[in-house]
């Protein structure tokens, strides 16, 4: 699909709505009357093309009903004239500078495509022969730095990237530093998009843009905005607090799919007086063009065939990679250390196939797929997959998939994410391209990246991802006084626990919460949930400095004691470390002021294949990790209950954060009920130590 033809789909519903219903207003009072005015209006509005905008449209087309005669049907025309005089003149690429590096910084709030944006652009310039360099200053959210090194080794472009938590404005001094060693031409900056609180975010991007300015006199030279075309006026209410706080020189508007308001970025430009220099119409490295307001203003008003996008607002192949997603998710808890994969093979619109990885060791999504293709008879020649991950073009368990693929004469791939293995990141993609076929990538990225959240931190980190689990009263209580905590929550909550547990390769508790409970830590069916037969082995882990574990408590002695991992220090009573390791796995770990060194720990235990770890309490084992900085997410279950007292056991206990700016915030914040409890899913974002 062209450019223009995917502009045309973008445009499709507010299109459709818009144009249908100026065209039913003019047909039915081709003279204008004071009703038809009224209804254009709300037409107009509705589309939020805003009042100033709507106002300017009504004004030309009154002027030129009275003074040329004009009838409705021309209303179109005179409506995409004033657009097209509103957008247009205006510069709407970058220029570089005559010399030197030209900054440009990225600004807008999380989920707009900031991140890909900066990607797109870096790779149109360097397309053009001005190298470009990328700079991850979006320090705040460790998967944001992920995704900008996830582009940058897929489009070759250099990325500058601080650790997780970084100051944005050093990592932003050191890119231009860089920049100007290596003679690049362009520098684009993607900056965070929410931090604790608004006003926090807008400081931090002026101080962002004070030290680059600071290194090199006058940069930004550019700085963008990135909204999301979907969000209608939302778009308009980000654009006013953006530009107040820092000064923009231009937006860019992604998304624009089916269910665009397109309108707003009219209302926007009008108000702000901020060109539009690009617009994203498609999840391709390419499909973020030039702004062009002519092609614009007519898709805004022209009526469409609405049949073109299947389900009003998804594309057809955000739909089947929705399908291979689901796929993947069939297989939650037992691929560890593979990811979650699921494929889809469609031929001339049709399913023809239909595949995801189930365990380690068995064959991959897309091989599965092409037996499953096979197996109901439909030839694979010239068919589509869509795989939510890269295909693996190396040797591992199994041969590699690309060959499969290109065996098969599969014709197109389109990916949701690369491989996230900055060893492979890309190479899979590029011998498909080299083999001749049509590839494409970044269909539902964040969706697939977001499914394999822990397998993408080990693979790049080889530590596990860390869950925090807790069970808690509404004020944050996780038992009484006196140890009591069966049951703070309801059995629905209860369920999704056991479903968390599925999810991970590894529990974790500390000794006060076995000797408290006697806690079984096993995948067990539940009321709402039914637990899987056959499950690969997920470790159970105590820990224990002073190897206090009772010999009979259900952790030693079940059935499962084989998966049971009892963490001691160095400094354990050698007869209690001895009687323990005659029935369960024993490690000796490290002190660190007299408690198991979490810092050895962790290390350790992504380098025995634990991907995921859910820490199950209780809150002095919460507050450790919390304090140590390991926690990755929280899942959270508030209990409609008050326990209240001082005495009461809490969440996360330990000394505390000695203030707010020290102690972690909560990003991607996810709400759900089960039952009448509340459960919190969220990522954690560690401020970065002073
Ligand atoms: N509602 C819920 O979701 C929930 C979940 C779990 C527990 N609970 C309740 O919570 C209570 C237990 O919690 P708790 O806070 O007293 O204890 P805990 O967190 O279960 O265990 C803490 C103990 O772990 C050991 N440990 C070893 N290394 C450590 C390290 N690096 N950092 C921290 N601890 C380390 C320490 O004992 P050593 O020094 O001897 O090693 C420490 O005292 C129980 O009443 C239980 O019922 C409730």
């Amino acid at each position: 699909m062209g450019f223009f033809d995917k502009l045309k789909s973008a445009f499709t519903k507010t299109a459709t709505s818009l144009a249908h219903e100026i065209q039913r207003i003019v047909t039915r009072s081709p003279k204008l009357t004071a009703q038809s005015v009224e209804e254009l209006e709300a037409a107009l509005l509705a589309a939020d093309l805003g009042l100033p905008m709507t106002q300017q449209i009504l004004a030309a087309v009154r002027k030129a009903f009275e003074t040329q005669g004009k009838s409705g049907l021309d209303f179109v025309d005179i409506a995409i004239a004033e657009v097209e005089r509103s957008l247009g003149g205006m510069n709407p690429d970058l220029t570089a500078r005559p010399d030197g590096v030209t900054v440009v910084s990225m600004v807008g709030v999380n989920g707009t495509g900031k991140t890909t944006t900066c990607a797109k652009l870096a790779k149109r310039m360097a397309e053009r022969g001005e190298p470009a360099l990328l700079a991850a200053c979006d320090t705040f959210r460790a998967a944001a730095i992920e995704q900008l090194q996830l582009w940058g080794s897929r489009l070759e472009i250099p990325v500058i990237a601080g650790a997780y938590q970084a100051d944005p404005a050093a990592v932003a001094h050191d890119a231009v530093v860089a920049a100007q060693a290596r003679n690049a031409r362009w520098l684009f900056i993607d900056t965070a998009g929410r931090l604790h609180t608004k006003h926090n975010l807008m400081q931090e991007l002026q101080k962002v843009h004070r030290v680059v300015d600071r290194k090199l006199p006058g940069a930004p030279h550019e700085v963008l905005l990135v909204l999301d075309g979907s969000t209608g006026m939302n778009a308009m209410v980000q654009a006013r607090e953006f530009h107040k706080a820092v000064k923009l020189t231009g937006l860019v508007i992604t998304k624009l799919d089916g269910t665009s308001k397109g309108g707003a970025v009219v209302a926007i430009q009008r108000e702000l007086g901020i060109p539009v220099k690009f617009i994203g119409v498609g999840e391709q490295a390419d499909d973020l063009q030039a702004f062009n307001a002519r092609a614009f203003a007519e898709e805004l008003f022209t009526a469409k065939d609405c049949t073109r996008i299947p389900d009003g607002c998804m594309t057809p192949d955000a739909r089947f990679m929705g399908q291979a997603l689901g796929l993947a998710r069939r297989a939650y808890g037992r691929t560890s250390p593979n990811p979650m994969v699921g494929a889809v093979l469609v031929r001339e619109g049709q399913v023809i196939g239909r595949g995801w990885h189930h365990r380690a060791g068995l064959p991959h999504a897309e091989v599965e797929a092409l037996a499953d293709a096979a197996r109901r008879g439909h030839p694979v020649a010239g068919a589509t997959i869509y795989v939510t991950l890269e295909p693996c073009c190396t040797q591992g368990r199994t041969p590699p998939c690309t060959e499969a693929l290109i065996r098969a004469g599969v014709s197109r791939v389109v990916v949701a994410a690369v491989d996230p293995n900055p060893r492979h990141a890309g190479h899979g993609l590029e011998l498909l391209r080299r083999a001749g076929m049509t590839v494409e990538s970044g269909v539902l990225e964040a969706e697939s990246l977001r499914l394999n959240e822990a397998f993408n931190h080990w693979i790049v980190h080889r530590t596990p991802w860390v869950t925090a689990k807790s069970a808690m009263t509404l004020d944050g209580k996780i038992a009484t006084a006196s140890g009591e905590s069966k049951w703070i929550t309801g059995p629905e909550s209860r369920a999704q626990a056991h479903r968390l547990r599925l999810g991970a390769d590894a529990v974790l508790v500390g000794v006060e919460t076995v000797l408290a409970d006697d806690p079984g830590l096993t995948v067990r069916s539940q009321p709402g949930f039914r637990a899987p037969a056959r499950l690969p082995l997920k470790r159970r882990i105590i820990l224990d400095t002073r190897a206090r574990t009772p010999l009979g408590c259900r952790l030693v002695c079940d059935e499962a004691r084989a998966s049971t991992m009892v963490v001691v220090g160095a400094s354990a009573d050698p007869e209690r470390v001895a009687a323990l390791r005659e029935r369960v796995t024993v490690v000796q770990a490290p002190e660190r002021d007299h408690r198991i060194d979490l810092n050895w720990l962790l290390p350790e235990l992504g380098r025995l294949g634990v991907v995921s770890l859910l820490v199950e309490g209780g809150g002095t084992v919460l507050a450790a990790l919390f304090e140590a900085g390991w926690v990755h997410r929280t899942a959270f279950f508030y209990a409609p209950r008050i326990l209240g007292g001082d005495a009461s056991r809490r969440a996360v206990a330990g000394q505390g954060f000695r203030s707010l700016a020290e102690a972690p915030t909560l990003s991607e914040v996810e709400s759900r009920r089960f039952g009448d409890d509340l459960f919190i899913t969220a990522r954690v974002v560690v401020p970065p130590r002073p």
